[in-house]
């Protein structure tokens, strides 16, 4: 039984497949007789909001022949306190897959575990492999490989988007460098884990510069709202603007998962200047998840 839970128990040999089998869902897409979920019903079970992750993959089970349920956490029992091992051994008797966002990453290991069906993580608070793979693809379309590229992710070091960059990291050994404030690095068991080419800075400037790639995410993460106000004062100065992108490579990449706040961690400017890659990135979901289902299945 396949699952795909975090970038971290993934194989490079297997990233690398479901690359290849990413561009292959979008040069054929329309085309493909391929229906791999064909008789199979998909739930997809939220516990936060979304946009692109439901839509994608609600779009792509349909195209991969498969049917799909949406549930609204909070409107099922485990919104009234039902365990996540009961759902899952409810719904393991009656879906043939689950795709899940939530908060604790436990949940969708203990998901897995119990249901017993193909599980995906469409975002914890832990991580966020799934735009990492539509990510990876969108770089290595635009820039033609991955291996000797320097990215650069300003913002939450700490946050789901970030750990998920440091694992892609680590499997592909590229060069990261995390740019954030004080308090909002990324853990240091991690870090010291993944190695030299991992590096934390509070200085901005500096990671931007012979960067291939300006990567940022919302300051404000779902869940951590409360917060906002003083993650508005400390994530002040690490905002992508012209001025920076110039510091990276000529031609360098402005990338974010969406949704972006204009003002906060980029000028309306810089992203306008950069939405052909930015929206390639995000229609990449669909194709990159196609492969995901496409593989756990197989
Ligand atoms: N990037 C991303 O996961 O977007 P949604 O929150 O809209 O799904
Ligand atoms: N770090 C963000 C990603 C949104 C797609 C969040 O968790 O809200």
């Amino acid at each position: 039984m396949k699952h795909f839970l975090s970038l971290e128990t993934c194989e490079h040999h297997d990233l690398v497949r479901l690359l290849d089998l990413a561009d292959q869902m979008k040069a054929t897409r329309g085309q493909s007789n391929l229906q791999p979920l064909q008789g199979q019903t998909w739930a997809l079970i939220f516990s936060k909001s979304s946009t692109r992750t439901r839509v994608s993959f609600e779009v792509g089970i349909r195209e991969l022949g498969g049917k799909v349920i949406f549930l609204a956490a909070s409107e099922m029992q485990l919104g009234r306190g039902e365990p996540i091992k009961d759902t899952a051994r409810v719904l393991g008797r009656m879906v043939h897959g689950a795709v899940i966002r939530t908060y604790d990453h436990q949940d969708v290991v203990d998901f897995a575990h119990y249901g017993r069906i193909p599980t995906v993580n469409a975002l914890t608070d832990h991580a966020h492999p799934c735009q990492i793979v539509a990510d990876l693809m969108t770089i290595r379309a635009r820039l033609g490989g991955l291996e000797d590229k320097v990215i650069t992710f300003v913002g939450d070091g700490a946050c789901n988007v970030a750990t998920s960059w440091i694992y892609a990291a680590m499997k592909f050994g590229f060069r990261l460098n995390v740019a954030c404030p004080k308090g909002f690095a990324p853990d240091v068991d991690l870090v010291r884990q993944a190695g030299s080419n991992v590096q934390v800075t509070e200085d901005l400037k500096a990671a931007a510069e012979g960067s291939d790639v300006l990567y940022t995410d919302v300051w404000i993460s779902m869940g951590k709202e409360t917060e906002s106000e003083s993650r508005l004062a400390q994530f002040a100065g690490y905002q992508i603007d012209h001025a920076l992108m110039d510091l990276a490579k000529p031609g360098a990449l402005l990338m974010h998962c969406l949704p972006a706040y204009r003002g906060k961690e980029v000028t309306e400017a810089i992203l306008e200047a950069h939405a052909d890659t930015i929206f390639d990135q995000a229609e990449n979901r669909l194709h990159a998840q196609k492969a995901i289902l496409s593989w756990l299945v197989s």
